[in-house]
């Protein structure tokens, strides 16, 4: 059995190789509407960086459905002919089910989040999503430990991830683990510090393999550097984003822009122009950051 996506689409699982040979990260970035969609294909294609875009089951359920954003993706990487590595991800799986019914509508790229889930049954739900997974050619990210906070509904304590673990979960057929490392996800809180160095060293050391730092918006820009030298391989990033069209999108409105009938300020695509072009540019800074900026061409085909 062969693939069944988009040819334009490739599976994560090169791209994540690429970056964990070279010490660089490869930016997740998760999706909410067209403009979001559109504004990261073609700031990647500009800037000829490889990249995952991401839906959580929240925003796949906010935009319609999982056919309205395969479709909305295979056809913005026709229109807009992107020729970069690009890869549709499921954010946080919840469930075998879920993972299956992507990978059939289309998506190249999955990750069964069973962290919630007592170690065992994360282990053999994590193997039956990676068997269903490789007969079409789509890679899949497992989560150990568990992340910090609140995204769209899926909620975790933070707890870091354990070494043994790591290394057993590494060996099932993933190609990328996700790992608690005192990672947050939304905005940090006052009393947060830093990343945990020393988990991360652990794992890497039980488990050399291509890890995800989740919460990848908000972490200062040196210890996002030293957790990519260390063996994080992908960066997910979803809340930098919305701040950015928030205070793009905030400004057009404090200057009363859509309220000038004669320049037509009311029209939705002046509206989110704005932010729409904040997202591109903090897409920009992120993977320049990340390492990732112009890296397509070190992505095996
Ligand atoms: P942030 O919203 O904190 O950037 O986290 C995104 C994320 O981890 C998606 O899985």
């Amino acid at each position: 059995m062969s693939k069944i996506y988009n040819k334009r689409l490739v599976n994560a699982h090169n791209m994540i190789e690429a970056a964990h040979q070279n010490k660089f990260a490869i930016g997740h970035f998760n999706i909410n509407n067209l403009e979001w969609t559109k504004a990261i294909l073609e700031a990647a294609q500009e800037t000829n960086t490889p990249t995952i875009i991401a839906t959580s089951e929240g925003a796949i359920k906010y935009m319609g459905g999982v056919d309205v954003v395969v479709g909305m993706v295979n056809g913005l990487l026709e229109d807009l002919n992107i020729t970069i590595p690009v890869a549709l991800h499921l954010d946080h799986g919840q469930t075998v089910e879920m993972c299956k019914k992507v990978i059939d509508a289309g998506y190249s790229s999955v990750m069964f989040d069973g962290s919630h889930l007592p170690y065992a049954e994360n282990v053999a739900k994590t193997k039956e999503v990676v068997a269903y997974a490789k007969q079409y050619e789509v890679s899949v990210e497992a989560e150990i430990g568990s992340i910090g906070g609140e995204e769209d509904g899926v909620v975790g304590q933070g707890e870091l991830g354990d070494p043994k673990e790591a290394a057993e979960v590494s060996k099932l057929g993933i190609s990328m683990l996700a790992a608690g490392i005192g990672n947050i996800h939304g905005k940090y809180p006052e009393w947060w510090k830093s990343l945990s160095f020393e988990t991360l060293e652990a794992l890497q050391k039980a488990a050399p393999f291509p890890m995800v730092l989740h919460g990848g918006s908000g972490i200062p820009q040196d210890q996002v550097k030293k957790a990519i030298s260390m063996g994080i391989s992908k960066i997910n990033v979803n809340t930098e984003l919305q701040l950015a069209f928030r205070d793009a999108t905030r400004l057009y409105f404090e200057a009363k822009k859509d309220l000038n009938d004669e320049t037509k300020g009311f029209d939705p695509r002046k509206l989110l122009a704005p932010g729409y072009k904040a997202l591109k540019t903090t897409f920009v800074e992120l993977t320049t950051w990340f390492g990732c900026l112009g890296k397509a061409d070190s992505v095996k085909k």
